[in-house]
């Protein structure tokens, strides 16, 4: 048996994934979640996959008397992949100090509590958002961090100057920190994928609910944008592909190999793809229409981003490896399978 991980926030979507590639590797792993955006059924669907049921303990990280009792009760964490987070852009403008809580202060006990307990390492899930709009495209990890357009935008920045700062003050721990581009798709057994709560606000969800009938229509914001068909370009990564990398990151924050103490990387295909190629390339793989219409731009969003993931590749040795088209079957047979349990 390798070594015991927290991962926090690992019933959620990237979490649940990438516990399932951890316990391939041999990991053992403890889960903590809040189950505010999940739900603790997930745990069953990893079981299926793995034949190992987590440790879990229904724990938020705000909470670090909590957390304390748990790195006791569970002794031996050698490493923490830390996804417990708010993520939702529109509610954060809504709702900032809920933001700024949950994703800072959460972070701030982590790290707090790392040194005490003996954790060697973490690695943080930061977003593309911190370039904003790029100059330069594919971005690279250089590019300059632009201001945040949310205060999600911005707690993902100060966390990563969190990390940093802490990092830097010569604590005994290191740090990796991912920057994903858009996650998409499910576990190829369906048995795990994305549940969002109520109306959908990320493309993929509501997409697969538009073609299954749940939602009337997809809307796709704006069609005049500098692009080849004017609607907006992301860099799609499929989940799985996205969760092994997490387990390259943990085992390079905790091996011997001499690196950096705090190390970031893009984490992206490389390839871009728009709003409309990809409502195409659904129907296309699937033979099921998603009825769409063209409305005004969405505010905040950025124009084109897609990833140069070449750091990802050379130094962790990882690639992604599906296809938008393949990761699209996925989402898809996931949304059939949300259907056949009466879900949604
Ligand atoms: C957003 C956040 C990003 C965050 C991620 C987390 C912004 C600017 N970025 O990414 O920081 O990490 O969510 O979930 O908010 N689209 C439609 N119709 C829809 C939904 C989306 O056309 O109903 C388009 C959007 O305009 C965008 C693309 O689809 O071009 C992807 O949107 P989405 O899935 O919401 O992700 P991001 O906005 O890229």
């Amino acid at each position: 048996m390798k070594k015991k991980i927290l991962v926090t926030g690992g019933t959620g979507y990237i979490g649940s994934h990438t516990v399932v590639e951890l316990q391939a590797a041999g990991y053992e792993v403890v889960i903590i979640d809040n189950l505010s955006n999940s739900n603790v059924e997930v745990l069953k669907g990893i079981e299926k996959i793995s034949g190992i049921c987590p440790t879990f303990v229904q724990l938020d990280c705000n909470d670090k008397a909590g957390l304390s009792k748990m790195f006791t009760d569970n002794a031996g964490i050698k490493g923490i992949i830390h996804f417990a987070a708010s993520k939702a852009v529109g509610e954060s403008v809504q709702q900032p100090l809920m933001y700024y809580r949950n994703n800072l202060v959460t972070l701030v006990n982590l790290l707090e509590l790392m040194p005490e307990f003996g954790v060697e390492g973490i690695v943080f899930s930061s977003s593309c958002t911190v370039y904003g709009q790029p100059d330069i495209l594919p971005v690279t990890e250089d590019a300059p961090i632009k201001p945040a357009l949310s205060p999600y935008g911005n707690t993902k920045q100060i966390n990563e100057e969190i990390i940093r700062d802490t990092i830097y003050s010569g604590v005994p721990f290191k740090s990796i920190i991912l920057r994903y581009f858009n996650p998409i798709g499910a576990h190829p057994s369906a048995e795990i994928g994305e549940l969002p709560n109520g109306v959908p606000q990320n493309l993929i969800p509501y997409l697969t609910q538009t073609a299954m009938g749940i939602r009337q229509e997809l809307s796709v914001y704006g069609n005049d944008y500098d692009t080849p068909d004017g609607s907006c370009i992301r860099d799609y990564i499929n989940v799985v592909d996205l969760a092994k990398a997490h387990v390259i990151a943990i085992e390079r924050v905790l091996g011997e190999k001499s690196l950096a103490d705090v190390e970031t990387f893009n984490l992206g295909t490389g390839r871009g793809v728009t709003v409309l190629e990809l409502i195409n390339a659904f129907e296309t793989g699937t033979g099921v229409k998603v009825p769409h219409k063209i409305v005004e731009r969405r505010e905040g969003d950025i124009e084109k981003v897609w990833a140069n993931p070449k750091k990802a590749n050379e130094v962790l040795g990882w690639t992604a490896q599906e296809s938008v088209e393949d990761t699209l079957l996925t989402a898809w047979n996931w949304q059939k399978r949300l259907r056949e349990k009466g879900i949604q």
